[in-house]
């Protein structure tokens, strides 16, 4: 399994597990992102996070993972059936002290408060806090928020974005529209590079 990473992505002292895919432009600061998890582009992610916690069963005799991990298959049972998935949309700003569980979905320009455990999948632009976390409002009106999902300007080739007043969200989205429209702004293909997988077992 090996980590595939858009340009000018940044984990600066993150601990990146295996299998770990982060699109252009995004940050993870001073995290744990475990194997599995898919992150957008534009994306800005806070410190002493821990993205895609994995679950132990809680109804067995045991919930060690020396009795579900395959790994040590002590039980001789088939392997525990769980989501080993996390998948984040772009442009999502998730704060720091974050746990997200895994098999969950953050859909495209969500915020999550500082220090929110979050247990259900977060829609997209929606901001939600707390433990667990819960909807405090939507970014922007769902008349927006149906456009901005419809134009999706971080698939564009960043040409696309030169001197868009971003602090107005009704001109921005005029200007989006006319260029994306015009017909002369290219899609921004995927451009991975694949980096080694890195040297440690995963923690349990
Ligand atoms: C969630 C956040 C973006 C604010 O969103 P907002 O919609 O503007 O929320 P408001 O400040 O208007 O607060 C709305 C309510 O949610 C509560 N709230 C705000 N942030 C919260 C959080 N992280 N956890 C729990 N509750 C929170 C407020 O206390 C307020 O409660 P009230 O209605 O009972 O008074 C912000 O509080 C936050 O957590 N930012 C992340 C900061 C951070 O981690 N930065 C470093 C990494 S870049």
């Amino acid at each position: 399994m090996v980590n595939e990473f858009e340009k000018y992505v940044r984990t600066g002292r993150s601990s990146v597990f295996p299998g770990v895919k982060i699109g252009y432009r995004s940050y993870v600061n001073d995290s744990m992102i475990r194997s599995g998890t898919t992150i957008g582009r534009y994306c800005s992610i806070g410190r002493r996070c821990t993205l895609n916690a994995g679950r132990h069963p809680t109804d067995w005799l045991s919930t060690h993972p020396y009795f579900f991990d395959p790994e040590y298959n002590a039980a001789n049972l088939p392997p525990w059936d769980r989501p080993q998935r996390l998948d984040i949309g772009s442009d999502v700003w998730i704060g720091d002290n974050v746990v997200i569980l895994n098999g969950l979905t953050i859909g495209d320009g969500a915020v999550v408060g500082a220090g929110s455990i979050v247990t259900k999948d977060v829609p997209s632009y929606a901001i939600h806090a707390g433990a667990p976390a819960r909807l405090l409002r939507y970014r922007f009106s769902p008349k927006i928020i149906s456009e901005l999902l419809e134009l999706r300007w971080w698939d564009y080739e960043e040409a696309i974005l030169v001197d868009i007043p971003w602090n107005d969200i009704g001109k921005s989205l005029q200007i989006l529209r006319e260029r994306i429209n015009s017909g002369r702004y290219k899609i921004m293909p995927e451009h991975v590079a694949a980096r080694p997988e890195q040297p440690f077992r995963m923690p349990l």
